[in-house]
């Protein structure tokens, strides 16, 4: 008899991490809180609020012996303390490591102490301090909100113009202003299990709204995953340099750091610079992740069986709804998806009298491998072509950076 296995959240990420969990020998059974239509073709939603309390009393009436906790937002409200102060297993970080997530301002500083490579910045505590040091940098200028913003609280200025008019729209509080680094961008994600910890193989989003990395940021457009992203003595570098710091520091401030730690790099031409750390897997880096994943995940959480990856390149191409990344419509009919040729992770939908519907920004992500980059490239779009919504948006060039690179 397996286990049952708990997934909280309800967007891409959450349906691919049911969808991996449910083929392992180890899982009886999957539940998603909230999840999604996608999720419920693969676990059994509990339609409760995502916070301690409903969390842990579903946990205990359904015998949960593994909680995986999708988005940011949990862990910095505490989730994974009251589950292991019950006695409960769960992925993730306490709430006091989360803020290397929550507080951008915490994270730099962080970076600082513990001599871990990130771009030059200064952190102003107030717009008004911040508007008298957007250029100590030069341009572009890199502007950052302190807080969670779903990946939309950074800004890339071209000049001072653009500079002075994104302080305006950035909430107000601490803004972090960085230089601008170039090269490779790569999500490089571990399991941190305590002792030490468990690499994933690097992958790449695509950040962007727009083909070509134009337009405002988004929580992410696509992502591909392919054993050639980074080399082998990159991945030693980016573990020497910045995970294994990351893993000692947070245990010598007495926070020590346990679950998913993602970290976001620019592979400059001087090695990798920390753009940003995550407390969780990326969303949708982990579509493109899971789909390629050979070994068990239940395995691995449990039992910190080592990851293992198929050698097929993986691509997710993200669907999203009209007007994303800013005000969003919802409540177009999705078509086409018992068609389409690929693994449909749901995010933004919602079952209705008239079928599935859009119901938030990202709405699907396509994901699909293939035996070549190329192949997974064209695999992904002609599932993508073979589904429509009204005002669907979607990026033409994921995975194309590798298909360049190769
Ligand atoms: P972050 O949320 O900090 O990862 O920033 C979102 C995106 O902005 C990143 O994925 C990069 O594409 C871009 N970005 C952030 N910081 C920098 C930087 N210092 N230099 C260049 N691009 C950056
Ligand atoms: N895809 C970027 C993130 O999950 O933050």
């Amino acid at each position: 008899m397996g286990i049952n296995v708990l997934v909280v959240g309800s967007g891409g990420r959450e349906h691919a991490l049911a969808w991996k969990l449910a083929q392992s020998p180890m899982v009886a059974q999957v539940f998603a809180a909230p999840g999604n239509p996608g999720t419920a073709q693969v676990a059994a939603n509990l339609p409760i609020p995502a916070e301690p309390a409903s969390l842990l009393a579903a946990a205990a009436e359904l015998s949960i012996g593994l909680t995986v906790v999708g988005p940011e937002v949990p862990l910095v409200a505490g989730l994974t303390d009251a589950f292991r102060a019950a006695g409960r297993t769960i992925i993730g970080p306490s709430q006091a490591a989360a803020q290397l997530e929550a507080s951008k301002a915490f994270s730099k500083a962080f970076m600082i102490e513990a001599g871990i490579p990130t771009a030059a910045s200064f952190t102003a505590p107030d717009t008004a301090t911040a508007a008298g040091h957007i250029g100590d940098f030069g341009y572009p200028a890199v502007l950052k909100a302190d807080g969670l913003a779903a990946g939309k609280g950074v800004v890339i200025a071209q000049n001072e113009r653009e500079a002075r008019e994104a302080l305006e729209t950035l909430p107000p509080g601490r803004i972090v202003i960085e230089e601008f680094l170039t090269g490779e961008e790569v999500s490089y994600i571990v399991l941190a299990t305590g002792e030490g910890f468990l690499p994933l193989q690097a992958s790449q989003d695509h950040k962007a709204i727009g083909d070509g990395d134009t337009g405002p940021n988004t929580g992410g457009m696509g992502a591909y995953c392919d054993g050639r992203i980074i080399n082998e003595h990159q991945a030693r570098q980016i573990e020497d340099l910045v995970i294994q710091p990351t893993l000692q520091h947070m245990a010598a401030r007495g926070t020590p750091f346990t679950g998913f730690l993602y970290a976001g790099l620019m592979m400059t031409s001087a090695g990798p610079r920390v753009l940003e750390f995550n407390v969780r897997l990326g969303d949708p880096e982990t579509q493109a992740l899971l789909h390629r994943m050979d070994s068990d995940l239940a395995a691995a959480l449990l039992d910190r069986e080592p990851f293992r990856w198929r050698p097929d390149p993986s691509v997710c191409v993200v669907m999203a709804a009209q007007g994303y990344p800013g005000t969003v419509r919802t409540g177009d009919v999705i078509h086409g998806l018992d068609q389409a040729p690929a693994t449909v992770f749901h995010a933004g939908t919602r079952a209705t009298g008239r079928g599935i519907e859009t119901a938030g920004g990202r709405v699907l992500g396509v994901t699909e491998s293939g035996a070549t980059l190329q192949d997974a490239v064209d695999r992904a779009y002609a599932a993508v072509r073979m589904i429509s919504f009204d005002g669907m948006q979607f990026r033409t060039d994921i995975g194309h950076k590798g298909l360049r690179r190769w």
